[in-house]
């Protein structure tokens, strides 16, 4: 069935075996967000430094994005940097910020020929000049893309997020603009980097720790989780399947009871 599943003739379209294969397309997550581990335990058992992993993992990206296009999700989020990794080593910061230049170099026309829109959320000011420009190039080359949102989380924290948030809605009340008891979750959603984005319906971390490591904390509420030892180098479809599968077992009920 897995090989029925990724046997595509045609780019970003469903083809008739992904359709028979996947029950209905209610049950296909509509976005997915990857927390990708495991780059520098991939290189360590290949005795390679570890941005050799890193740059493994970036072709995983690539083959991830492809499939998951393929099968019609809508969104895509990946952890790629976090507000925490700038305490590596400058020589492996310097590498992972320049993975988004590398990567979009090189995928642009595949990514405009599958109708992909960039997205990124995170602090994009605090990115080096180079990775920021590569990054606004892509989401201004494919803005008017309508497929699949490839959103990477770079220099994101969900704390920092949800601070800012707060701060822009206190802004918000001490101006006069809104009220205190206009404050709901709606408008706290409205402030967090991902307003336009629906929740999350599956998480996937790999490489076997099990933690959410300040990522969308509150846009988690619901998701469903997945979790698998394989290190995100290695990650490919069977194991990309392997997720969406078990999700379309789940029973999500958001508080409520079975079958409501
Ligand atoms: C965590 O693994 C991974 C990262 C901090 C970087 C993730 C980045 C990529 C997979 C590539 C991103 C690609 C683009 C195009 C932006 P780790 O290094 O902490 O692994 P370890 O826990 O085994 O040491």
């Amino acid at each position: 069935m897995l090989n029925k599943l990724f046997n595509k003739s045609k780019i970003g379209k469903h083809s008739m075996e992904v359709k028979e294969s996947l029950k209905n397309d209610e049950c296909l997550p509509y976005h997915i967000a990857i927390i990708m581990d495991g780059n520098g335990r991939w290189a360590k058992k290949r005795a390679m430094p570890r941005i050799a992993g890193h740059h493994e993992g970036m072709q995983t990206v690539r083959k991830i994005t492809r499939i998951a296009d393929d099968i019609g999700i809508k969104v895509l989020t990946l952890y790629a940097f976090s507000t925490e990794n700038w305490k590596r080593p400058k020589s492996e910061v310097e590498y992972l910020m320049s993975l988004p230049q590398m990567f979009l170099n090189s995928f642009m026309p595949e990514l405009m020929e599958r109708n992909i829109r960039v997205e990124m959320i995170g602090d994009k000011e605090g990115l080096p000049s180079n990775t920021k420009s590569a990054l606004n190039e892509a989401m201004e080359k494919t803005k008017n893309n309508t497929g699949l949102i490839l959103n990477f989380a770079m220099n994101y924290g969900s704390r920092a997020e949800i601070v800012n948030a707060m701060k822009d809605i206190m802004i918000e009340v001490n101006n006069g603009n809104l009220t205190l008891e206009e404050v709901d979750e709606k408008t706290i959603d409205q402030y967090l980097l991902t307003s336009k984005l629906p929740e999350p319906d599956l998480l996937i971390r790999t490489s076997g720790e099990v933690r959410l490591s300040n990522f969308m904390l509150w846009q988690l509420a619901y998701t469903e989780f997945w979790f698998t030892d394989v290190l995100w180098p290695d990650f490919d479809k069977e194991t990309f399947m392997e997720a969406i599968q078990a999700y379309q077992q789940r029973n999500r009920r958001y508080g409520g009871l079975k079958g409501e």
